[in-house]
């Protein structure tokens, strides 16, 4: 029997990547000069798309493979794929859940203990020359005893919770629902709860039901010495409420891992240096990275064999 074919719509990693060419008959949208006439040409042979968190899949490309059974996220979040259009046209999807807690969780923290620490700052200051001229930069600030408000209480929430503990932070969380096997305060009201954070921590999903969660009223409840860590998508936060607080010093920094329009960042963060940017990173490890492409492999795998999904999202 022939092998099934796989539309590849952004290079996920290129261990998976290969590991999908020996598998399957991969086309390779990513790599295509003219993408529209690629789905055109290989719709018919499509059984199953392959893509990341970010990407996602559009409802158009769901409709043009008639023969689609599954699509396998490479991420947890799958806010970027046409959930409805998959739904109605029966398509599977499936994304790789707990294999990245670690590292999402791993880099909130070092967002959160650069911002503290001002490591990053201090960096800059030791490369510009700035500390056998000037002396010492500012002090920091401790994250002991601070009030950390984690922003979902999910698998990654709990995760960023049990490192904060290790820190000697005090834990709150706010969610749809409180949680009765933790001990932590639980807020149904964000803005209540930013009023009484030092650090407001963002690890809840993305897409329709948390955009714009993290509103202008949120952020105007922070105290002036908070800090705001986003480890979870662009779209939770109202980013020109935030940039706005920054910029006028309402706020006393952030650690950001995800932007609105990524791979854009508003020029006004650039110029800040109280916030410490990365390029969308939680994932991104060695480690964690390859066990997120296992996955999809072990979906797609047993998708082909009649076997139930690992980590059936649809
Ligand atoms: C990835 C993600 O960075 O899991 C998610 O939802 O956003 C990330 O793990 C993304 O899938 C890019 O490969």
């Amino acid at each position: 029997m022939s092998k099934p074919g796989v539309l590849e719509i952004v290079e996920v990693h290129p261990g998976t990547t290969a590991k999908l060419e020996s598998a399957y008959a991969l086309h390779r949208l990513w790599e295509a000069t003219d993408p529209r006439a690629l789905v055109a040409k290989v719709a018919p042979e499509m059984r199953a798309v392959v893509t990341n968190g970010i990407a996602g899949v559009k409802g158009e490309v769901i409709e043009a493979l008639p023969k689609l059974e599954i699509i396998g996220v490479f991420g947890v979040g799958v806010d970027a794929v046409d959930l409805a259009a998959a739904k109605a046209r029966g398509v599977r999807v499936t994304n790789t859940p707990d294999v990245l807690t670690t590292g999402v969780a791993e880099l909130a923290m070092a967002l959160l203990l650069d911002v503290a620490r001002k490591v990053t700052r201090n960096d800059a200051y030791v490369r510009a020359g700035r500390w056998p001229k000037e002396g010492d930069p500012p002090l920091a600030n401790s994250t002991e005893g601070k009030r950390i408000g984690i922003v979902g209480l999910g698998r990654i929430g709990r995760a960023v919770a049990r490192r904060a503990e290790a820190f000697d932070m005090e834990i709150c969380y706010c969610g749809r629902t409180r949680q009765d096997d933790v001990p932590y305060p639980y807020y149904s009201d964000l803005v209540a709860m930013a009023r009484e954070v030092d650090c407001l921590m963002i690890t809840c999903i993305g897409g329709p039901t948390t955009a714009g969660l993290v509103s202008r009223e949120v952020i105007d409840a922070l105290r002036p010495h908070a800090w705001l860590i986003n480890v979870s998508r662009g779209s939770v936060v109202d980013e020109p409420a935030l940039v706005a607080a920054l910029t006028e010093g309402r706020i006393a920094g952030a650690g950001l891992d995800v932007f609105a329009k990524e791979p854009a960042v508003p020029d006004a963060l650039l110029a800040l240096d109280t916030v410490v940017l990365q390029p969308h990173q939680g994932s991104a490890t060695e480690e964690t990275r390859g066990a997120m492409g296992q996955l999809v492999l072990d979906n797609l795998e047993a998708h082909f064999a009649g076997r139930p999904l690992v980590t059936p999202v649809l």
